[in-house]
């Protein structure tokens, strides 16, 4: 059989071999399938939001086909699980979060780079911006990330974080939440979305839960708990299946 990158000698590598399911365009979809990029609750996005109307560039060669961005992301066999990445283990209460990536029909999307992170239990992030009064944890860096398999499944163990203030309005909370972003088959094909736990309080007062407009909508951005997941004795479960179009599609932070 002969080798797909090769080149004729003195010639750079092939960085790109086309797979049989690699897409030849991409559907652009409704705006209204996003949250505004103004949103009048979410005060940022006052100052962040383009001011004219957005300018569709046309999808060349570079567009469609890379780089890919897939199972060569993996640097180690933690990297998905965030209770394992330090010496001890993270306070906090220990959870696993699984699901399945599917596109429009339904079927699974396999090598789907699927990265996550979130603030510890405190609601406290490893991060220089986030000085809040709440601890760091030594044990918890809050990033993780895994490749979807044949079946388009991913899963993640880590410690379900806590709410946070803000500087939004007086008295504002983030309920607690799990940030996902997904790559497909190309870099060009990049979604960002939140994850939220059933029943929080905080749903009724953020703007950024209720910048997607529509109640069904944002109940797709809530994990299912799940008794058949939950492993006994260790970590309670919660799904997640993410949707990237059709009717039951999850909304996602930037319009596409
Ligand atoms: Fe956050």
């Amino acid at each position: 059989m002969t080798d797909p990158t090769a080149q004729p000698s003195g010639a750079p590598p092939r960085l790109w071999v086309p797979n049989a399911d690699t897409p030849t365009s991409y559907q652009r979809e409704d705006a209204a399938a996003h949250p505004p990029l103004d949103s009048p609750g979410y005060k940022s996005t006052q100052l962040r939001h383009p001011k004219q109307p957005l300018v569709y560039l046309p999808q060349t060669a570079t567009e469609i086909t890379g780089p890919q961005l897939g199972p060569e992301r993996i640097a180690g066999e933690l990297d998905h699980d965030l209770t394992r990445q330090h010496e001890g283990q993270p306070i906090g209460e220990r959870i696993v979060i699984g699901g399945r990536v599917l596109d429009t029909e339904g079927k699974p999307l396999r090598d789907t780079l699927v990265e996550i992170w979130q603030a510890n239990a405190a609601g406290r992030y490893r991060h220089r911006w986030d000085r809040w009064d709440a601890p760091l944890d030594p044990n918890f860096s809050g990033a993780g990330r895994c490749v979807t398999d044949a079946e388009g499944r991913f899963r993640f163990v880590t410690v379900k974080p806590g709410p946070y203030p803000w500087g939004n309005h007086h008295n504002a909370w983030r309920p607690a939440h799990v940030h996902f972003s997904l790559l497909g088959r190309a870099f060009a094909q990049r979604l960002v979305t939140q994850m939220y736990f059933p029943g929080d309080p905080w749903f009724p007062y953020d703007p950024i839960f209720n910048s997607v407009r529509d109640e069904r909508a944002r109940e797709r951005m809530i994990a299912r708990f799940s008794i058949d997941e939950t492993v006994p004795g260790w970590a309670a479960a919660y799904e997640f299946d993410v949707h990237l179009r059709g009717p039951g599609a999850l909304p996602f932070e930037e319009a596409h």
